[in-house]
């Protein structure tokens, strides 16, 4: 499985839905979760504390392992700060490539794809990641992405790269 990690507006939500599509073409059974998608469903109701985000963060987990060992490839989507979290998936799930979606934070604040940095900066969104909230960057992600150096084909190479290599993937 892959699990994108990252800023708000890093791009992990563009290489996720790049790279499922190239995962299908060969021949793999693929589910992308999404943190903005899975929290209007599985973990709607749930804020943005450290609780909730590590709650958010082992619930995804959770459906990941569900799929993973029944021979789905999951790739997540989702900012997951903390890294005990991030660490517990990853026991939990076993075969994991962790990506770093690691654009400079002053790139994501000026991209700001939602609109949010502006609110987050004008103090209209309390505990926003990377503004109010912290982020804890992985000590030793499988593969790190600066996506202000590289397009999204590149990110999505480099991660079927680290999958190859890992035996992750059939021959292509
Ligand atoms: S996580 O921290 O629990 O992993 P997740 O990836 O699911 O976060 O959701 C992040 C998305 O929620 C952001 O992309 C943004 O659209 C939205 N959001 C709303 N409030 C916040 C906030 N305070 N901090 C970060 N993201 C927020």
């Amino acid at each position: 499985m892959v699990w994108l990690t990252g800023l708000s507006g890093a791009g992990k939500s563009t290489i996720a839905d790049a790279l499922g599509p190239t995962l299908r073409a060969r021949g793999l059974a693929v589910e992308v979760l999404d943190g903005d998608v899975v929290r209007t469903h599985l973990s709607k109701g749930l804020g943005f504390s450290r609780e909730d985000r590590d709650l958010n963060v082992l619930r995804i987990a959770f459906v990941a392992h569900l799929l993973s060992r029944n021979g789905v490839t999951v790739v997540v989507s989702a900012i997951s700060p903390y890294r005990a979290a991030r660490e517990e998936a990853r026991r939990r799930i076993g075969a994991f490539v962790e990506v770093a979606v690691a654009p400079p934070l002053e790139a994501c604040i000026a991209r700001d794809p939602k609109g949010l940095y502006a609110k987050a900066l004008a103090g209209e969104i309390p505990a926003f990641t990377g503004v109010s909230d912290p982020y804890e960057p992985p000590l030793a992600p499988e593969v790190h992405l600066d996506t202000t150096q590289i397009d999204v084909q590149t990110a999505v190479d480099r991660i079927v790269l680290a999958l190859e290599e890992r035996g992750h993937l059939g021959a292509p």
